[in-house]
């Protein structure tokens, strides 16, 4: 079945926006997903259209009201999958976040903006919180974005038959080797050899120590996890 997809936001425009393009547009277009963009102004009560207020106990910014968003969610119930909301605050977003959300038959999404949403909606209606990483955007809309492409990517029959969805060395725990195609050699920079031979075992081996490698360098907290795993492996025998 097609994944359903609700979005929440104060900017329906900003939607599908880059998902309209390339493989994840084509299997929009396909009905391999679906999308509905809810406006969350259209669940403001005055003739202003408030959708936010300033925060009790003072600071700066504006947040959220819980009634209008709580009406927003309403609107898009009753859900059949989980309830995400987009903040610094969440859980970080990993591969194994998407695959589980990939998984699902519906996935509703609500973006802030401001400094946030009330936490009163929040509780109200045990929302997951998640974060696409350490820095603040101006708000949900566009990391809602990014987590909606690395689960698209994975829907049945949304990759061509070239690419699995799962590149292999990540689902290990370590980042991708190096890649090469042709000219064999661009300005004196040559492809290493072990690529040319057609020993497959060979390449296998080498592209292995490479991913080890810059795994290693760039990310010892992904190398930590691997190498716990390895030697487990090892002593498993
Ligand atoms: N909203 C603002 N910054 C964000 C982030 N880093 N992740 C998720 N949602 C956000």
């Amino acid at each position: 079945a097609p994944l359903k997809i609700n979005i929440l936001t104060l900017f329906p425009e900003t939607f599908p926006g880059p998902l309209g393009t390339s493989l994840a547009g084509k299997a929009l277009s396909e009905g391999k997903w679906s999308l509905e963009t809810v406006d969350i102004r259209t669940f403001a009560r005055d003739k202003h259209r408030t959708v936010d207020d300033s925060p009790f106990g003072g600071g700066a910014g504006m947040v959220m009201r819980p009634d209008v968003v709580d009406a927003a969610i309403d609107a898009v119930w009753p859900r059949r999958g989980p309830l995400i909301y987009l903040t610094p605050r969440g859980k970080v977003l990993d591969q194994a976040m998407v695959r589980r959300y990939a998984a699902e038959p519906e996935l509703t999404l609500l973006c802030g903006r401001y400094e946030g949403v009330d936490q009163r909606v929040l509780d109200a209606w045990d929302i997951e919180e998640v974060s696409i990483g350490d820095f603040i955007l101006s708000g949900g809309e566009m990391a809602t974005l990014v987590l909606l492409d690395a689960v698209i990517r994975l829907l049945p029959g949304v990759m061509g038959n070239s690419e699995s969805g799962e590149d292999e060395s990540f689902e290990r725990g370590l980042l991708e080797y190096p890649l090469y195609t042709r000219p064999a050699d661009w300005q004196g920079r040559v492809v290493p050899e072990v690529l040319l031979s057609g020993h497959h075992a060979k390449v296998a081996a080498w592209r292995r120590q490479q991913a080890e490698e810059i795994t290693r360098q760039r990310r010892p907290d992904l190398w930590s996890g691997y190498a716990a795993l390895k030697k487990n492996d090892f002593n498993k025998g």
